[in-house]
């Protein structure tokens, strides 16, 4: 098994049996005898020298990836880029971080707290992207950084790992439409992310997308006083997408912003 293969295998194990079980549902109810195609995973950090984005990409740049779009969500003071294959089978991969400079001291001392026991060395193997929390948390920070920001508290709990797969309608036979995956997934008993509507984008943007609301999932806090407690909190979801043609022909492999800002909160509680 190539690379690529082998390190998508372990982010899609690890999302599934930790930030979010009910994928593999969903996964099921969609498929159609072959397999489904990802679009993209999204991954998320901390701006911070030890852990900012393109610590992160690094790993996806040795396997062959390539920088694209940049992207910028002034409100929730993130920054990020996706990065592509030159062969267009390989998932797109979307990688966020926070940007600490333009947060509060109390947050930025916080964060700067949690990382200081990150052993940076190893950051430099591909598996820490799949292997959660590299700090000790406790819950009371948690809520202390979620008052601030939903995305820095959920990078506090979790750590590394990805945030959402997406399966991509451009390749499904029978399911075309956003509306009718929003439909059965509702049907189902599945929550969809309705901030910016349940659709999120157009066909004159090139690109639709929905997403189900964060599963909730079991985490393990740190509490020197208590020892551990396990709280359930929000975890990973399920994102779709359908591309549309450029002039030129060639499906839209970009993002859009704005939709991408709604997307995020599919973490809010
Ligand atoms: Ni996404």
């Amino acid at each position: 098994m190539n690379g690529i293969n082998a390190l998508f295998d372990e982010l899609w194990k690890d999302y599934t049996q930790r930030l979010c079980p009910s994928a593999l549902k969903i996964h099921d109810m969609l498929y159609e005898g072959r397999p489904l195609i990802n679009d993209h995973i999204a991954l998320r950090t901390f701006g911070h020298e030890k852990t900012g984005l393109l610590r992160l990409a690094a790993h996806f740049i040795a396997l062959g990836y390539v920088q694209k779009g940049e992207y910028h969500f002034k409100a929730k003071k993130l920054y990020a880029c996706h990065f592509e294959h030159p062969d267009s089978n390989y998932p797109k991969v979307f990688i966020s971080e926070l940007l600490l400079k333009r947060c509060s001291s109390q947050l930025q001392d916080t964060v700067e707290d949690l990382l200081e026991k990150v052993d940076v060395s190893l950051l430099e193997e591909p598996a820490f992207l799949y292997n959660g929390r590299m700090w000790d948390i406790d819950f009371n920070t948690y809520q202390l950084l979620a008052n601030e920001s939903e995305y820095a508290a959920w990078v506090g709990a979790h750590g590394f790992g990805a945030n959402h797969f997406t399966i991509s309608l451009s390749h499904l036979n029978n399911i075309n439409e956003i509306k009718d995956v929003n439909s059965i997934l509702s049907q189902a008993g599945f929550s969809v992310n309705t901030s910016g509507g349940d659709i999120k984008g157009s066909p004159d943007v090139y690109l639709e997308q929905s997403s189900t609301k964060a599963d909730t999932v079991p985490v393990l806090f740190n509490d020197n006083a208590r020892g551990n407690i396990q709280r359930m909190i929000s975890g990973g979801f399920y994102e779709f997408a359908k591309r549309y043609p450029l002039p030129t022909g060639y499906l839209f492999q970009g993002f859009i912003e704005a939709s991408a800002d709604k997307i995020f909160e599919s973490t809010n509680k």
